[in-house]
């Protein structure tokens, strides 16, 4: 069983994600992350961020099992992942891996941009995740101030607006909800309260 979780940055899908998979037993795997890490991988070595031949072979030897979210959440590896994710044989490269992952066994909760449209369009329950960019930024800049780092919520605000528009406006693979996705707005709606949405619109759709 698949489910797939998609939305823009900090709109709360994270959190659900793995809610979701601790619940039901599922592997959980943040896509993200493995833009990211392979972002992460041109830095360290000095190579191009607009190469895609070079960006595609670091793509393609990714390790799934060795994704470390605390380094990986660093904001200039997620400037850069945004860069590289425009790029089509970065994607071919990372939708393989991330589909092999979501074949495993007795489930998997994939969350991402393009999980419900490209990469599992065969889900059997898909969630769009999204929240007001105001509610977004605000949220993304208490995490920062609660791990005792500094922001500025304007800075943040303008970066939240800047990834969508990278995220949505790409050729791509753009962000969007697929047709079939439920949607889940949590402006207005805590997380534990997404959650048990969640949960009762999975748990009717393993009764079929
Ligand atoms: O969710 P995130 O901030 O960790 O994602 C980092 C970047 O990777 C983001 O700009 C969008 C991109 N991404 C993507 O294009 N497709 C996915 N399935 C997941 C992330």
């Amino acid at each position: 069983m698949i489910i797939a979780v998609d939305g823009p940055a900090a709109a709360g899908k994270g959190t659900l994600s793995r809610r979701i998979a601790e619940t039901y037993g599922f592997h959980h795997l943040d896509t993200g992350l493995t833009y990211r890490a392979t972002a992460k991988a041109l830095l360290d070595a000095g190579l191009p961020l607009d190469d895609e031949r070079v960006a595609a072979d670091v793509a393609l030897r990714i390790d799934l099992g060795g994704l470390d979210r605390d380094v990986l959440s660093a904001h200039d590896i997620g400037e850069a992942a945004s860069k590289i994710a425009v790029m089509p044989a970065v994607r071919r490269a990372l939708v393989e891996a991330q589909r092999q992952f979501a074949s495993r066994e007795p489930g998997t909760v994939l969350d991402g941009r393009d999980i419900g449209t490209i990469v599992c369009p065969d889900a059997k329950v898909k969630f769009y995740v999204t929240a007001s960019p105001e509610i977004r930024a605000r949220r993304r800049y208490d995490e920062i101030l609660g791990k005792g780092g500094e922001a500025v919520l304007e800075d943040i605000f303008d970066d939240v607006r800047k990834r969508d528009e990278r995220d949505m406006g790409r050729a791509d693979s753009p962000l969007r909800p697929a047709d079939d996705a439920h949607l889940l707005d949590t402006s207005e709606m805590s997380i534990e309260a997404a959650f048990m949405a969640a949960r009762g619109i999975i748990d009717a759709a393993m009764m079929k």
